[in-house]
């Protein structure tokens, strides 16, 4: 790939910015009457708009010619081909291998990764099928009722997502819950109303070595033989989904109670791995079955449609011309619907995890800031928090704004209500309204925005939406010139919390900055 900074095309829109920076997205409405039928994508149950944007022709021509020139085309098909796109680590990259179609050949390093994909696949229809079922009991031959997500980060938030995102889906006898944090109330609130004698716990984690994790796993493995007593309860009550074999089988999960992944899946790209083993109880092995099919029809799309309708290509480059053509530093994500209330969180991983990065893949300072901070919330929500700052802040940022066309929930006046909202807010961000008279009451607007509206949130659906987020993100971290599969920014707080640790229970600070030794010596006073 080209250092996108250094084409021609990046110089031109260094250029045509200045004159962007004058124009209004009121007047490029009020200048073309097709606007919308332009730049809005009509894809099987979703459509994007980008028509509320500050672009025109020559916008979009500069953007794909630059994304063009840099190769992003010839690198999307390494991914999709199993190259080791993911240098730092020598790794391929391909969760699109895990919802590639049955028959589809994908090789790393000589090896078609498909079939060992649809045997883990078949494994886990089996078993959750059982669990669903009521074949899977626990020690004491009661019906599992709740699913215990023990894992962080990835291995937490696409899972959470999903489930919380298909809530009408759930088979009624079960509850998932998700325990991520370390610090004790997220275990010990979920536990005590629970009982051992009903719950499965799925110790998720790629590494299975992630301390919070494996603290929080040792308590609740801990929690189980206090009631039973007795080490053979583990098998009914303790699953992994891990790529590291030896790490479950020392925790003491059997080989048979593992569903293993592979160190091509990133953990922010793992929901549609093993690591959904949570979903796929709660929904049933057809609906997650569905869930993948949605991400493979974004692949294709993503694979096959030219650049300028491309839903993932358009809006990466569209959060480029923003971060590095109009200084727009961040984004904001608002789905406007209570079940994808993780949705913002979920993102900030994806995106900040994988393109939150200083240095190209060559190891050289990166020539133009990278990926934008990112925040969210529902709506309408959020329209009663922070849109204040959105509407009226001296910063504009852009605006993804999600909804799903239909409910299923049944009240027609809600939905009507919540749709209402949902266009009211870009609408009002762009055009806005002025006022001479009271300035406290104008509105700027060109403030703009991406409408994403899917028909349902279905499994399907919600599907095609992550995997667009994912190649969006891809996109991005192409044209920046990063590696956006590794996540080497996370591992120094690590190695440094692991030597507090020990001075904490030592009550023994070692050599430190005043301020940490200050803060040490005032916890190890109080606690
Ligand atoms: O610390 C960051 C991270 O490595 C994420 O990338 C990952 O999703 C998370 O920790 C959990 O890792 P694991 O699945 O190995 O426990």
């Amino acid at each position: 790939m080209t250092e996108a900074t250094t084409l021609p095309a990046w110089q031109a829109l260094k250029n045509h910015a200045q004159e962007m920076q004058k124009t209004h997205i009121r007047d490029l409405f009020a200048a073309d009457g097709a606007r919308f039928g332009k730049y809005s994508l009509q894809l099987p149950g979703m459509l994007a708009d980008f028509s509320k944007h500050r672009m025109n022709a020559e916008t979009l021509d500069l953007l794909c010619t630059l994304a063009r020139e840099a190769g992003l085309e010839e690198r999307r098909d390494a991914m999709f081909a199993g190259e080791k796109i993911n240098t730092s680590e020598n790794r391929a990259v391909l969760h699109t291998a895990l919802r590639a179609a049955k028959d589809a050949t994908v090789e790393v390093d000589g090896h078609n990764v498909i079939p060992d994909v649809q045997k883990v696949l078949g494994a886990m229809r089996g078993f959750a099928g059982d669990v669903r079922h009521g074949k899977w009991k626990g020690f004491s031959g009661e019906d599992i009722t709740d699913i215990v997500n023990i894992g962080i980060g990835g291995s937490s938030l696409g899972p959470q997502l999903v489930t919380q995102a298909l809530a009408e889906y759930h088979h009624p006898r079960l509850t998932a819950h998700y325990v991520a944090n370390v610090e004790a109330s997220d275990l010990a609130r979920t536990l005590q109303n629970l009982s051992p004698e009903k719950t499965l716990f799925i110790i998720a984690s790629k590494t299975f070595t992630t301390a919070e994790t494996m603290q929080n796993a040792h308590i609740a493995r801990a929690w189980t033989m206090a009631h039973y007593k007795d080490e053979k309860c583990i098998a009914k009550h303790f699953v992994a989904a891990s790529t590291n074999t030896d790490a479950v089988i020392a925790f003491g999960i059997a080989p048979d109670n593992m569903f293993p992944f592979w160190d091509w899946v990133g953990g922010r790209y793992s929901v549609w791995s093993a690591i959904g083993l949570s979903v796929m109880l709660m929904i049933g092995a057809d609906r997650f079955e569905a869930f993948l099919s949605g991400a493979r029809a974004m692949d294709e799309h993503f694979k096959t449609a030219p650049l300028e309708k491309n839903a993932p290509v358009l809006m990466a480059l569209l959060g480029i011309w923003y971060r590095n053509f109009l200084d727009m530093p961040a984004y904001a994500v608002i789905p406007y619907h209570a079940c994808l209330a993780r949705l913002p969180a979920f993102l900030q991983q994806l995106d900040m995890e994988s393109n939150g990065k200083s240095v190209t893949r060559e190891g050289k300072p990166v020539a133009a800031p990278t990926g934008p901070m990112i925040f969210g919330e529902p709506g309408t929500d959020a329209q009663h928090s922070f849109f204040q700052w959105l509407h009226q802040s001296p910063d504009a940022v852009p605006v993804d704004f999600i909804a799903a066309v239909k409910s299923v929930y049944g009240n027609k006046d809600q939905q009507r209500m919540l749709l209402a909202n949902f266009l009211a807010q870009s609408e009002a961000l762009m055009t806005g309204r002025e006022n001479k008279e009271e300035p406290h009451r104008n509105f700027t607007g060109n403030r703009p925005s991406t409408t994403i509206l899917i028909d349902d949130l279905s499994p399907a659906r919600l599907g095609m939406l992550l995997a667009m987020y994912e190649h969006k993100v891809f996109v991005q971290g192409c044209l920046w010139g990063i590696n956006s599969f590794d996540q080497w920014g996370v591992e120094l707080g690590k190695v440094m919390a692991k030597a507090l640790e020990a001075e904490l229970k030592n009550a023994a600070p070692g050599t430190h900055d005043g301020s940490t030794l200050g803060l040490m010596k005032h916890i190890i006073e109080i606690k």
